[in-house]
């Protein structure tokens, strides 16, 4: 049995044109059931739907032989126990800073918020600047309108989010997109399958790339 881990949403509906090219059809929506490991077309695979945060977990402690989690999450996680064969080119966006239109923030010793705190605070040190960074879930865009941050690390694709919160993208933090990644004792284990998984996604992966240039 492969396991593969995966997040609901965008990277689930991007992923499952990709993973049919292997023949794995999902036979139960997730968005319409509420079970947690979803049988597929194939016997031998199913699929683990959890919190995209939580998809290098399962993977990297091998409760999933492989998942689909965005390069964000993977460097925000830190996982040095896990293979990323491949970049599937899904789920495109950028990890940025940004602030209130116009606020000037020089010299400024920076509230930051963001549910990125590791890669904010490497980024940040990085750039020999002390900050303090404040752990937020989710709507990080409503922090700097309220006082709570001077700016915010986030994730912007169109920036639609930013501007209607009065908000401009500021510095690129990462080019993002979804990756595959293994359990290094799958990859021993169970190598037939993993690897013909990887050799099929590989090669859908790489016409797609060669069809929109
Ligand atoms: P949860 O719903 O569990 O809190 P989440 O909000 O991070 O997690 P998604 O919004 O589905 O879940 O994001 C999953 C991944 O998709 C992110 O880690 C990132 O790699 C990518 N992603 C997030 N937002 C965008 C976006 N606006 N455009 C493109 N890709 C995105
Ligand atoms: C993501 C991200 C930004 C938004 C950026 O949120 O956290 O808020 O997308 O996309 P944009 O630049 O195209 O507006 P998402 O839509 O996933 O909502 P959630 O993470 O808050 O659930």
């Amino acid at each position: 049995m492969l396991t593969i881990a995966i997040s609901k949403g965008r990277i689930y509906e991007e992923a499952m044109p990709l993973l049919a090219v292997a023949d794995i059809i999902p036979t139960v929506d997730p968005e319409k059931s509420r079970k947690l490991i979803l049988p597929t077309s194939r016997d031998d695979v199913q699929l683990l739907v959890i919190r995209a945060a939580d998809v290098p977990t399962y993977v990297e402690y091998g409760a999933a032989d492989l998942g689909i989690a965005g390069k964000d999450v993977l460097v925000e996680y830190g996982a040095a126990d896990l293979y990323e064969p491949l970049d599937l080119g899904i789920a495109k966006c950028r990890l940025m800073t940004a602030a209130r239109v116009g606020d000037n923030l020089a010299g400024k010793r920076m509230r930051v918020a963001t549910k990125y705190v590791k890669t904010a605070q490497r980024y940040f040190a990085n750039k020999g600047m002390q900050v303090e960074v404040i752990k937020l879930y989710g709507s990080m865009e409503l922090a700097p309108l309220v006082g709570l941050a001077d700016c915010i690390v986030d994730l912007v694709d169109t920036g639609n989010t930013l501007r209607a919160n009065g908000m401009e993208p500021r510095d690129l933090i990462m080019n993002v997109s979804s990756r595959l990644i293994v359990n290094k004792a799958a990859m021993k284990m169970k190598h037939q399958a993993v690897s013909e998984f990887i050799r099929q996604l590989r090669l859908i992966v790489s016409s797609a790339v060669i069809e929109t240039g």
